[in-house]
């Protein structure tokens, strides 16, 4: 095979990058649960992936593995295995993604003849789904993956039961919720409100989406103070078990103001890091989830990116120029970039080698590309052995092999480990240093680390590379695939890359790890809300090694943990507000040039608030404001809502409600405001209601509005 890459050595230079790779770890220990910013996670349907106790195994009609409806056997002692053998640990990945691990139903749902493998049918969120193991088994599986540094993400479903409502069909376990095996409550007869009742969503509005059941799948009223505390509390035994993050299934269907409150008990009881699913299938911005990404105070898969290399990469239908400019967008659109989580493909959409009409490559640059990306890469399970599967379920089959020689798996082994030692690959901001249809040459930067990455998608065209700039200093640099897709190495000069050429389907990743910082960087802070006391994680470089101060506004926090790279610090008490975080090195250097953190008034409730008979003109909406930061401390530009107005069994227009977390046990004030797009306000007339929000559960409210 020709060497494509022509080196002009100016001199003997020695090739750098070896070395670097061996470099002190950043933000590298598996405690840090908050954030995941360094991390490559890996996909699992449990189901699916590997059977280590057939004891396990369901029996009759739930189980049959040459259907991709039925129990395959799969199990957290399957991944126990796969852990202690190495396949996950040589692959590089420092977080496995499971399936729902609480029980599920046991009967096959006769909508679609189907079982519950994939965990999405929960009964009860207090018990393990025995065909995945015990307790005990998931604890295993847990303090196995943190002795090999990796982190465990549960999915979690609290947005539904099990199905219950399909025409006149009869679903045998009608939809019934269990608290560690005493009933809470069934979809019919359910007088003390468990659940919503305003039959399937038609996905017209993201009201629509709340409160109206998916596909029948019987709908909890998180509102509800028992539900509320269901949920609550038996997330907390699964963090207890030590699970590191939670990835929250159907954002969209949930009220944020609810999962708000929730995300507010969680982190006071233990920052992980929580991303949820808000499905979208394109590539432009949405104003709804665009502001859940950037204030509910989780993070998202990132529809948008998957979308986009989806299309530029799989089916080619998307050019690298347009590929980029969704890039920069979901940059500068979301808040914290570096903490939504990208993927290729997943257990919704067709696999990516399927998308890519089987060409391998495809997998193999979308790959390359991903992990070189901003965001948090997600693995989905078996892509890296090509698996192929064009929809639900059979693009959740069984793992096809275990081949630790498949490029693709070789591609991840590779980068991922950059991700945790290169901070430009973990925090790294992205600019495009050449660039047409095929070909995508890009580099993200953070501190004095450099990511360099080149990609031409064309299976028949190269291209010279003249002209092209870099931040990487002076030197030559060597392909950190080595020359798996055919990358040689790049020479550098005074901040212009080399002429090189860059062959059809070529692609490579050349990086710079600076041994010292000018200066301190922050690259995340995590999460990005609390309340007094609560622990915040922030990382980055150029920290120093011996402890600063940090500021929230001018305030000084008490300092929990500090290393060059992950500081730990307090919520200090202080007046409710958005704060930028200072970090102030030993050496004296400081840093804030990040999104503000939200300190919230107290501790959490969700309230729902009703105002009635606000009649508006077309255009209008109704707000709440009042006198807590949660209700915009009287700022109309802060006001809450838009509020609803089409839920038949809460309120219909002029009646409006909406909710919304305010801090528990307080007396609050507040007006309801009527405000148009371009800002326009007008304002409640009368006195300010007043309102003493509940404690330990959920409340609502209902006003008049007075013209
Ligand atoms: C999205 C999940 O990813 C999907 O697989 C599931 O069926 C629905 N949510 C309902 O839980
Ligand atoms: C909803 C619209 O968004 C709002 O502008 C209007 O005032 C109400 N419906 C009443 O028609
Ligand atoms: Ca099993
Ligand atoms: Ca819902």
């Amino acid at each position: 095979m020709v060497l494509t890459f022509a080196i002009a050595l100016p001199s003997l230079l020695p090739v750098l990058n070896a070395s670097a790779l061996s470099q002190a770890l950043i933000d590298s220990d598996v405690t840090n649960s908050a954030s995941f910013s360094t991390d490559t996670i890996y996909q699992i349907v449990t189901d699916r992936f590997f059977d280590g106790d057939p004891s396990n195994n369901p029996t009759g009609e739930i189980f049959d593995k040459s259907n991709n409806r039925k129990y395959h056997g799969g199990d957290w002692a399957g991944i126990t295995q796969k852990i202690n053998d190495g396949y996950l640990t040589n692959l590089g990945i420092t977080a496995i993604w499971i399936s729902s691990p609480v029980e599920n139903i046991t009967t096959i749902d006769p909508s679609n003849n189907s079982a519950a493998y994939h965990g999405y049918w929960a009964k009860d969120f207090y018990r393990t789904n025995s065909f995945f193991g015990s307790v005990d088994d998931f604890k295993t599986m847990v303090d196995t993956a943190h002795a090999a540094d990796i982190k465990v993400v549960i999915d979690f479903a609290p947005n539904h039961t099990s199905t219950a409502e399909y025409g006149s069909m009869v679903f045998p376990e009608d939809g019934r919720l269990y608290k560690d095996g005493a009933l809470v409550g069934g979809f019919k007869n359910d007088s003390a409100g468990i659940f919503n009742y305003e039959e399937w969503t038609d996905f017209s509005t993201w009201e629509n989406g709340i409160y109206h059941s998916m596909y029948g799948l019987a709908d909890l009223n998180q509102m509800n103070g028992t539900v509320d505390n269901y949920l609550k509390e038996s997330i907390n035994l699964w963090l207890d078990y030590g699970v590191d993050g939670i990835r929250v299934d159907a954002v969209k269907h949930m009220p944020m103001g609810w999962q708000s409150n929730w995300l507010s008990s969680i982190y006071s009881h233990k920052p992980v890091f929580v991303f949820g699913e808000w499905f979208n299938g394109g590539t432009g911005s949405d104003a709804e989830m665009d502001c859940f990404a950037n204030e509910s105070g989780m993070s998202l898969l990132d529809f948008r990116f998957a979308n986009a290399v989806r299309s530029a990469l799989g089916s080619k239908t998307m050019s690298m120029q347009d590929f980029y400019d969704v890039v920069v967008a979901t940059e500068t659109g979301y808040k914290e970039i570096n903490d939504q989580v990208t993927f290729i493909d997943n257990h919704d959409m067709s696999r990516f080698m399927t998308l890519a009409n089987n060409n391998s490559s495809s997998v193999d640059m979308a790959y390359v590309v991903q992990m070189t990306s901003s965001g948090i890469p997600t693995i989905y399970y078996g892509s890296e052995q090509y698996a192929v599967g064009a929809s639900d379920p059979d693009n959740r089959g069984d793992m096809p092999s275990f081949n630790t020689n498949s490029k693709a798996y070789k591609i991840i082994s590779r980068l991922a480990p950059m991700r945790k030692t290169n901070p430009a690959a973990a925090y790294g901001k992205t600019v495009e240093r050449w660039v047409n249809s095929d070909v995508l040459i890009y580099e993200r930067t953070f501190g004095n680390s450099v990511v360099y990455t080149a990609v031409n998608r064309s299976s028949t065209t190269g291209y010279d590379i003249t002209g092209a700039l870099t931040a990487l200093p002076n030197g030559v640099y060597s392909d950190v695939l080595q020359g798996l897709c055919g990358g040689g190495n790049l020479t550098v000069s005074k901040g212009a890359v080399g002429s090189y050429y860059l062959g059809a389907g070529q692609s490579a990743v050349w990086q710079y790890t600076a041994t010292s910082e000018d200066a301190p960087e922050i690259g995340n802070i995590d999460p990005l809300m609390g309340i007094a006391g609560n622990v915040v994680t922030i990382t980055g470089c150029g920290f120093g090694s011996t402890a600063g101060t940090v500021n929230f506004g001018t305030k000084a926090a008490t300092i929990v943990s500090w290393t060059d790279s992950c500081i730990r610090v307090k919520v200090p008490t202080m007046t409710a507000g958005y704060y930028n975080i200072e970090v102030v090195t030993k050496a004296g250097a400081s840093v804030s040039n990040y999104a503000k953190f939200k300190v919230l008034t107290a501790e959490q409730v969700a309230v729902r608030f009703i105002c009635k008979n606000a009649d508006t003109a077309f255009g209008q909406n109704v707000y709440i404001i009042g006198n807590c930061l949660e209700l915009g401390n009287w700022d109309t530009e802060k006001a809450v809502g838009p509020f609803f107005n089409a839920t038949g069994s809460i309120a219909t227009y002029p009646n409006w409600f909406f909710d919304v977390s305010v801090p528990a046990g307080q007396n609050i004030e507040f007006k309801f405001i009527k405000k148009d797009a371009a800002g326009n306000v007008v304002w409640e007339g009368g006195m300010n209601h007043t309102y003493t929000t509940p404690t330990g559960t959920t409340g609502e409210v209902s006003n008049y509005f007075y013209n």
